[in-house]
């Protein structure tokens, strides 16, 4: 099998890349270990900046998220008993979206699929050769069979337990990596959301976060020990504890249900540098995982997908190398901004100790957050997200 760029994963940064693309007229093949099921049926983050939307719109694969998406036009903070909102639209005058991952996934794997793209499920890549000179070849399985794509480039979309990030170990890559003690505890129910807006809490006992993947359904987040257990937790014990740290008049609003879905997440950062390895190119969670907390990671998939197909077209269609040459510098420079801020975000929502002196200077972070037109300006332009860099 050949194609010019080999594409391994159908997450949202494989996805993505193989319909932008298709647009500049670029052929590729996506290989994706999992089944279509198990793609369209993982759980995942659900806010959409307003790139990753315009990039979704750009592709043509936009009538679900028109329907469906829910506009935001600001997000709640709550701390010290009290309720502030962050207003985006006026801050910034961009909105976000939410709507879930799990959608996303699955809308561009229809239009790709309805558009004659090519899309092997079950077929995991085992390994990655010749991408420092000569043609690369990826040797995969199908049914049972070991087979070879042979292609010009290939993107590394496989996430952060995929063959690209094994491949590049050993060859002066630098990583830098965070985590914390702690992880989110996040339950899926079949019930209305508490408010038609997200809400963050800084508490005592521990960050809680109230999302949503539509009017109907809720998704809620609490900070937990990453030695914590899901059989630990019953739905009783979850709803409860979300109660206790939202304020009163928020807690008695919340409409409980069974869990369609119970699950701990770490909160880490890991990134990989460089991002580019001769015709081997990485993107997404495969080359850098940021805390859920600011919800960049899909964000950054998107924004990543974007660089990397501007670079690959421009080699085919005039045989520039500038953009390809500059794809590490050019998405690490997003990548830390989303990693500063989501980290920002986490220090100041989590609880990290029992240090009064560190609760009090959350306190004062939160209340200038809220307090200061300039902040506001700065969370909402991060949270939005940062504008994607041109290109000559
Ligand atoms: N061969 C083929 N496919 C593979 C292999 C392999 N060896 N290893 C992993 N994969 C597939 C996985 O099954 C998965 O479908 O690569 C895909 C990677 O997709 P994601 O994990 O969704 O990563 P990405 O597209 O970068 O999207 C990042 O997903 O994890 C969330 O929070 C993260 O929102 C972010 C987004
Ligand atoms: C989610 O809805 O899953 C979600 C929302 C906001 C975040 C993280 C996750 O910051």
């Amino acid at each position: 099998m050949k194609t010019q760029v080999a594409i391994i994963g159908a997450g949202p940064a494989g996805l993505l890349l193989s319909h932008l693309l298709d647009q500049q007229g670029v052929e590729s093949v996506v290989l994706e270990r999992a089944s279509r099921p198990h793609v369209e049926g993982r759980l995942r983050a659900g806010v959409l900046e307003q790139g990753t939307v315009r990039l979704m719109r750009q592709v043509g694969v936009h009538d679900r998220l028109d329907r469906e998406g829910l506009i935001h036009q600001g997000v709640k903070l709550a701390f010290n008993g009290r309720v502030e909102r962050i207003d985006f639209v006026r801050q910034t005058n961009t909105p976000i979206t939410v709507y879930g991952q799990t959608k996303v996934t699955a809308d561009l794997i229809e239009a790709r699929l309805a558009r004659g793209g090519r899309i092997e499920f079950e077929a995991p890549v085992k390994a990655i050769k010749n991408y420092l000179e000569g043609r690369p070849r990826l040797v995969f399985d199908q049914q049972g069979q070991g087979r070879e794509l042979i292609c010009d480039f290939v993107a590394g979309c496989d996430g952060q337990h995929g063959q690209a990030r094994r491949s590049i170990e050993g060859q002066g890559v630098q990583l830098f990596e965070k985590s914390t003690p702690f992880g989110w505890l996040g339950l899926l129910a079949e019930v209305p959301p508490v408010d038609k807006e997200l809400i963050y809490a800084n508490h005592p006992r521990g960050f809680a976060l109230c999302s949503m993947r539509s009017p109907t359904r809720s998704r809620y987040y609490l900070q937990c020990p990453i030695t914590d257990r899901v059989e630990q937790w019953s739905d009783a014990a979850f709803w409860d504890e979300l109660r206790r740290r939202l304020p009163p008049a928020i807690a008695e609003r919340v409409v409980t249900g069974p869990r369609l879905e119970m699950s701990i997440a770490p909160l880490r950062s890991s990134v990989v540098e460089p991002l580019r390895f001769g015709r081997l190119f990485l993107a997404g969670d495969a080359a850098h995982i940021v805390p859920p907390t600011g919800a960049k990671g899909l964000n950054l998939a998107a924004s990543d997908a974007y660089y990397l197909s501007r670079a690959l077209a421009a080699f085919y269609a005039d045989r520039r190398t500038d953009l390809m040459d500059r794809y590490s510098q050019t998405c690490l420079r997003r990548v830390w901004g989303a990693i500063r801020f989501s980290w920002w975000y986490t220090q100041v929502l989590h609880k990290f100790d029992d240090d009064p002196f560190s609760q009090r200077l959350q306190s004062a972070e939160l209340l200038y957050l809220t307090g200061s037109e300039a902040a506001r300006t700065a969370f909402a332009e991060n949270y939005v997200g940062l504008p994607f860099e041109p290109f000559e």
